[in-house]
């Protein structure tokens, strides 16, 4: 157990998913992208920032087709609570109309987030849309319709760090996934 400062407290983390372990998966869910897509046509990787930077930048390395790599920034989260309330940060690239995107994610919680940008890439004309995120916690959706294509791991409602997830922008760069463990 690693002890980090939270707000200048020292709190316990237990690595979860160590980074062996999350360079595996990735290459599974690699693989698996490649063999659903082909080779050929161009596949437009939308990353939303800045959570899945990491995961997207080990993923995208894998991908054998042409790609175009793009990105996005939403705000949804304070400290470890959903507020509820989606904001795009920032507008959403503007040559996604008739391309086929793969949104890449660092986790899906409530999947408010997802379901929003996957209206707006529908409303924008792309040709397909399918979401790939590291990690997923099915007791957490809001609605039954949200459709993950691609996931790294299921967990539980714990919130975690590491590997690009952060705590208020903190513990991003952390080459594993922890849960945070709060002081007794
Ligand atoms: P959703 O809209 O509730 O699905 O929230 C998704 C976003 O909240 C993710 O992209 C993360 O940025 C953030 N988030 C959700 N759960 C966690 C967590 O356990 N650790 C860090 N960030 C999280
Ligand atoms: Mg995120």
């Amino acid at each position: 157990m690693d002890k980090i400062d939270v707000n200048g407290s020292l709190m316990d983390v237990r690595v979860l998913f160590s980074a062996e372990k999350i360079h595996q998966r990735t290459k599974k869910l690699a693989d698996q992208i490649n063999h659903d897509y082909g080779t050929t046509e161009t596949l437009a990787v939308l990353i939303v920032l800045n959570g899945a930077f990491v995961f997207a930048a080990d993923l995208v390395r894998m991908l054998q087709m042409p790609t175009e790599i793009e990105s996005i920034r939403m705000k949804s989260y304070e400290g470890t609570q959903s507020s509820g309330h989606i904001q795009l940060l920032m507008p959403l690239p503007d040559n996604l109309a008739g391309k086929h995107v793969l949104i890449v994610e660092d986790i899906v919680d409530t999947g408010r987030s997802l379901s929003f940008l996957w209206k707006e890439l529908q409303r924008v004309g792309a040709a397909s849309v399918k979401i790939c995120s590291l990690l997923n916690k099915p007791l957490s959706h809001e609605s039954k319709d949200l459709k993950i294509d691609y996931v790294g791991f299921d967990i539980g409602k714990n919130f975690v760090i590491g590997y690009g997830l952060d705590l208020d922008s903190k513990y991003r760069n952390l080459p594993y996934i922890a849960d945070l463990i709060s002081p007794q």
